[in-house]
C-alpha cells in the first residue's frame, strides 16, 4: 500500500502539534497519505524536531535568508519537487504564499485555521473570537488562495466557549479538535471525496462516521 500513498509535503513554523497529528495519521496502515517532507521557514521550530523523531525529511528554508519572496518560493518549490510532493498540508506555516507559488500545486494546498471561517482570519483568531464574544468557536481545514484564510471551505469543528475561557483555554479546547480535523480533511481530500465547485467544495455523499463526524462535531468519532 505504501507505494500508492500521496506524499505529502508538511510547511511549518512552529510547534508542529497539527504535524505530529498527520505523522500519527500516517503511520496507519489504512492511511491514504504519508509525509514525505517536512519543511520549516523558522530554523528553531520544534516541529523540525517531530519530523525527525518520526524518520521524516526535515528541511530549513529560512525566509530571512531570500531577499525576494519570489526567491524564497523558489527555494520552497525546489525543495518540495525534490521529496517528490504531491499535495501540501500547511500546519502552523506563518507565511503567506503567492498565486505563482500556489499555482504550482494548484488545488492540492490544504491549511488549518483556529476559527469557524469566514470568522476570525489572520492573526490570532482565538483571541478575536474572544473579543467579539462568540459563544461557539472550532476550526476549519481549507483549500488555500492566495488570501488570508479565505479558500474553499473543506471541513470544520466547533467547539463551546466557555464564561471563563482565556485565549489559553479556548485555543486548547479548538487545538484538540484540529489534531482531529485535519488527518480527517486530508483523507477525503487525497481520496478525491472533495471537488472544487466555484468557491465552495463538495463532498461526497456517502460518508463513513468520521466523515459523518467533520460535518456534525458533536458525534462520536469511531474509526475513519
Ligand atoms: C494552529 O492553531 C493552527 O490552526 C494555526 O497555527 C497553530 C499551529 O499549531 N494555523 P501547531 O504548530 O500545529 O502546534
Amino acid at each position: 500500500m505504501s507505494s500508492q500513498r500521496v506524499r505529502l509535503g508538511v510547511l511549518v513554523s512552529g510547534s508542529g502539534s497539527n504535524l505530529q497529528a498527520l505523522l500519527d495519521a500516517c503511520a496507519r496502515e489504512d492511511f491514504p497519505a504519508e509525509v514525505a517532507c517536512v519543511v520549516s521557514n523558522v530554523p528553531t521550530a520544534f516541529a523540525l524536531e517531530r519530523a525527525r523523531k518520526a524518520g521524516v525529511t526535515a528541511k530549513v528554508v529560512d525566509h530571512k535568508a531570500h531577499a525576494a519572496k519570489a526567491d524564497f518560493e523558489k527555494a520552497l518549490l525546489d525543495t518540495l519537487r525534490a521529496a517528490n510532493v504531491e499535495w501540501v498540508c500547511l500546519a502552523g506555516f506563518m507565511r503567506l504564499l503567492s498565486a505563482d507559488f500556489l499555482g504550482h500545486y494548484a488545488g492540492r494546498v490544504l491549511n488549518i485555521h483556529p476559527s469557524l471561517l469566514p470568522a476570525f482570519p489572520g492573526l490570532h483568531a482565538q483571541r478575536q473570537a474572544l473579543e467579539r464574544g462568540v459563544k461557539v468557536a472550532g476550526c476549519t481545514v481549507h483549500f488555500v488562495d492566495a488570501g488570508t484564510d479565505t479558500g474553499p471551505i473543506i471541513a470544520q469543528a466547533a467547539v463551546p466557549v466557555m464564561p471563563d475561557d482565556d485565549e489559553k483555554a479556548l485555543s486548547s479546547r479548538i487545538l484538540a479538535e484540529e489534531h482531529r480535523l485535519y488527518p480527517l480533511a486530508v483523507r477525503l481530500a487525497v481520496t478525491g471525496k472533495v471537488t472544487l465547485d466555484a468557491a465552495r467544495t463538495r463532498v461526497e455523499a456517502r460518508a463513513t462516521a468520521g466523515e459523518l463526524a467533520l460535518r456534525n462535531p458533536g458525534a462520536t468519532v469511531e474509526s475513519a
